[in-house]
């Protein structure tokens, strides 16, 4: 069992709230976070920090809901944005604009100017065009620009090739090798101000060798950035830590704070992290039921309410989640399951080749899915998306509702109307 969820006397708990009431009362599917893993994982990580001047950005794309983002936020937690969507959720929370990145390979002029206007901290920029593109935005506006050059050190996180970002052929950030010259660039221009370096080289990232390699190449850009006489105040080492889903072993954090002091603690500049998985991936877990079961001679099948719609990441990247039978734990009756959803793709799946005893009702918890889970969620098929939940000690509250069939349909039915 995960070390989320506890048992008593045949029911669940997340924190001091019985799991199987709270799908009663709220149905599934839903999405259930504790407040307490996020405050432990946010303390994990900034006790390994002590001694490091520091600022977390918590990346928003892993889990945007306003009341984490909120809860992050009163941990002190800055934030890292890719989208002008993002940058107004940490406005609508009050966040400290001083401790925004924003971050992404195509922002656009509304976008630039969100940023602008709100002062955050810095844009981290992916291409020459990108700078002066935002260069000319901010003279027009008579502002100036923060940023950051987001650096690819051609360094192999070693992590499923979607979420791989640090090789030259990934599309982001600008090749080490001319970096140096872009920074002269941008020292020149009117309306930029340069604050940091950056580089963010991939997401559930389970060999820190990787780290080590690629903040060293930082390193030595930064002596010569120096060497030219261009000063930089931050250092931004990206996120990407990756958590265990399935058993893998993951290295310490303590070992983590240890590559950044040993690659670049001489320079004594501010270092900025941006993680989302591994603040929220554990914290959070998907509640769905078992609609139906059916066999045939290969295999069988359980078909829960949510789907791929719902929980993107096996589809997408075959990724591993642990599902967990809350209804009937103790049975060893076990079959191999498929534990797939209604939409019409066999690609929807949420678990393959699971030995479970599944039966129809069944109420199931689907493990670390805090991260990417309900933020890469969609319509798709016309479904809804989930409830989102919070809970903190023994009450939960409902920090997303589910959605409506007229949430759905209410920009066209509009125009359906004007005809
Ligand atoms: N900073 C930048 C610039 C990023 O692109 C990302 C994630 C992060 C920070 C946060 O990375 P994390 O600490 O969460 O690994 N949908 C995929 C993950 C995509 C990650 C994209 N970038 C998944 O479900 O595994």
């Amino acid at each position: 069992m995960s070390n989320l969820l506890s048992k008593e006397f045949n029911h669940f708990y997340l924190e001091d709230c019985n799991l199987n009431k709270i799908a009663e009362e709220i149905g599934t599917p839903c999405y259930i976070y504790s407040k307490k893993q996020i405050l432990e994982n946010y303390a994990r990580l900034s006790e390994a920090l002590a001694g490091i001047d520091h600022l977390i950005c918590f990346a928003v794309k892993s889990n945007s809901n306003l009341s984490i983002l909120k809860l992050f936020s009163e941990l002190g937690s800055g934030f890292d944005t890719v989208s002008g969507g993002e940058l107004l959720r940490v406005q609508s929370i009050n966040a400290d604009n001083n401790k925004v990145v924003f971050s992404g390979v195509g922002k656009n002029e509304d976008e630039i100017l969100i940023g602008l206007r709100n002062g955050i901290h810095c844009f981290n920029i992916e291409s020459e065009q990108e700078l002066l593109f935002i260069n000319k935005i901010a003279k027009d506006q008579n502002l100036t620009a923060n940023i950051s050059i987001r650096v690819n050190p051609n360094v192999d996180a070693k992590t499923h090739p979607y979420i791989s970002t640090g090789l030259k052929e990934n599309k982001f950030g600008i090749d080490q090798l001319d970096a140096l010259k872009i920074y002269k660039q941008a020292a020149s221009l009117s309306n930029i101000s340069i604050k940091g370096i950056d580089c963010h080289i991939g997401s559930q990232i389970t060999s820190f060798q990787s780290f080590n390699d690629a903040f060293k190449i930082i390193a030595e850009l930064i002596i010569n950035l120096e060497s030219e006489n261009i000063f930089i105040e931050h250092i931004d080492i990206g996120g990407g830590i990756g958590i265990s889903y399935e058993n893998e072993s993951i290295p310490s954090l303590t070992e983590y704070a240890q590559i950044i002091r040993n690659t670049l603690g001489a320079f004594n500049k501010k270092i900025i992290l941006e993680p989302g998985r591994l603040l929220i991936g554990n914290a959070g877990i998907l509640l769905t039921k078992v609609q139906f079961t059916k066999d045939n001679q290969l295999k069988s099948f359980a078909i829960v309410d949510s789907a791929m719609n719902d929980l993107m990441r096996p589809s997408l990247y075959n990724a591993y989640h642990k599902i967990i039978n809350l209804t009937h734990s103790d049975q060893n009756i076990n079959k191999l399951f498929d534990i797939v959803g209604p939409i019409c793709e066999t690609g929807d799946f949420l678990g393959k080749d699971r030995t479970m005893n599944l039966n129809q009702n069944d109420l199931l918890a689907i493990l670390d899915c805090g991260a990417y889970g309900f933020s890469m969620s969609s319509n798709y098929n016309t479904r809804p998306r989930a409830a989102e939940i919070m809970v903190d000690g023994n009450s939960y509250s409902i920090i997303r509702h589910r959605e409506r069939f007229e949430d759905l349909i209410k920009n066209e039915l509009s125009c359906l109307n004007q005809k």
